[in-house]
């Protein structure tokens, strides 16, 4: 008799769409709490003149924050609301004038393959609702946009193709996820480019990016570029403790599950208004609990509270760590020192306790400020960006997995 194969994957009623919690970076969450008015107000911005100071957008935040799910919703008010092209770029992908060429040309090839076809047609996840395609678009038939290299004649490609959108009433909404990425060379030419077409040629044209914070010490800061200092920005903020609740019951009330108070309490006050946490903590507790119909009771929040802690300390804290510098952290390791018994010390006290001279503190405070461990607290005062950053750092330190570098001796 043959023996019955063992089932390796999960029911198909059990994944993706049957999730309450999505705790990946870049998900979409089912239920995305605290963020309609910010985009409201940079849709706002977008829909008006696209040669003003709102035309051009980035939005700043720590990583887990949710600025890749904000600039997503962006694209898909766009496409669904308006009927606009839209063209996503990351700043990770490479060449980034490369890569919004590509985005040019692609969306060029599913306008010229779709012209004369039905009004709404769906092209390629593209919405080209307002106007359709029937409103007379062209491009100039005599280049050939595949035979140049790419880059070469972006500015050329990417205002007729907003020449074309205009057309039809539509925009053209270009968007650059993980902008810090970017070289400050190649952000200056496509932000002339950006400029040019929206500005000297008067295209509509528009533009989002998203990027970590220290961008306003780099790219923001450069003095040479116009379009990036003028840049209109949008910080995305931590949660309130009213939208954590609800982005953690709510999901769950979808799915036919159940929490309690206390429960909720628990999850709520270790989430600490980072939507990442939530994710992870709603996905541990759901799953503890056994999904569907089964109440979330405290335990089943405590033992989420734990796991979850400890892949943000993998995921987000050690990765952060690591890419600071040694004296940043030397600072940081000091602050969570001196946060066990007084949560948000004084900076004079930070620097003294990691041997840092005063004249450099506001320095360190504000890189740190700009890396997303460190909030500031009242006057002259700093404390750590997360609840649980303290413990970790303090934790890692004394079982070695962290080192702390040693301050230089003096006058070398
Ligand atoms: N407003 C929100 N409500 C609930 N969950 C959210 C919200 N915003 C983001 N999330 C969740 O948080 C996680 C991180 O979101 P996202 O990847 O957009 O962050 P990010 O700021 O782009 O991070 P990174 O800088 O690492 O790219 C995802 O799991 C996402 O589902
Ligand atoms: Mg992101």
């Amino acid at each position: 008799m043959e023996k019955e194969r063992p089932r390796y994957f999960p029911d198909e009623g059990d994944v993706a769409d049957s999730q309450p919690f999505t705790p990946g970076f870049g998900s979409t969450p089912p239920c995305l709490v605290g963020r309609d008015e910010l985009i409201r107000d940079v849709c706002a911005l977008l829909a008006g003149d696209p040669a003003s100071e709102g035309g051009a957008n980035v939005l700043l935040a720590p990583r887990g924050l949710g600025k890749t799910v904000v600039l997503n919703e962006i694209e898909d008010a766009a496409q669904e609301e308006r009927g606009w092209l839209v063209l996503s770029v990351s700043g990770t992908d490479g060449d980034p004038i490369a890569e919004t060429h590509k985005a040019v040309l692609r969306v060029h090839d599913s306008w010229a393959q779709a012209h004369g076809e039905p009004v709404k047609r769906q092209v390629s996840g593209m919405n080209l609702g307002v106007g359709g395609l029937s409103a007379g678009v062209s491009f100039n038939e005599e280049v050939d946009m595949r035979r140049t290299r790419y880059g070469d004649d972006l500015r050329r490609d990417l205002g007729e193709l907003a020449g074309a959108a205009a057309q039809m009433g539509a925009r053209v909404l270009l968007t650059m996820d993980e902008m810090h990425a970017i070289p400050l060379a190649k952000a200056r030419q496509l932000g002339s480019y950006i400029q040019h077409i929206a500005k000297r040629e008067r295209q509509a044209l528009v533009f989002v990016g998203a990027a970590l914070p220290y961008i306003t010490e780099t790219l923001l800061a450069d003095r040479k570029s116009t379009f990036l200092q003028r840049l209109a920005v949008h910080r995305v903020d931590n949660l309130s403790e009213p939208e954590t609740r609800r982005g953690l019951r709510e999901p769950i009330e979808m799915h036919g599950g159940l929490i309690g108070e206390d429960a909720l309490d628990i999850a709520t006050s270790a989430v600490a208004g980072h939507p990442y946490m939530l994710q992870l903590v709603g996905d541990r507790m759901w799953r503890a609990a056994g999904g569907a119909g089964n109440p979330i009771a405290i335990n089943h929040a405590k033992g989420a509270v734990a796991e979850a802690r400890e892949s943000l300390e993998d995921h987000l804290f050690a990765p952060t760590w690591e890419s600071l510098s040694d004296t940043d952290k030397r600072f940081l390791a000091a602050l969570a020192v001196l946060a066990e018994g007084d949560d948000s010390p004084r900076v004079t006290s930070v620097c003294e306790e990691a041997g840092i001279g005063k004249p450099s503190a506001s320095a360190y405070r504000r890189r740190l400020l700009l890396s997303g461990m460190v909030s500031p607290g009242s006057r002259g005062r700093l404390k750590l960006a997360h609840p649980a950053i303290g413990p970790w750092l303090r934790g890692s330190i004394t079982t070695g997995a962290v080192r702390v570098p040693e301050a230089p001796l003096p006058g070398i």
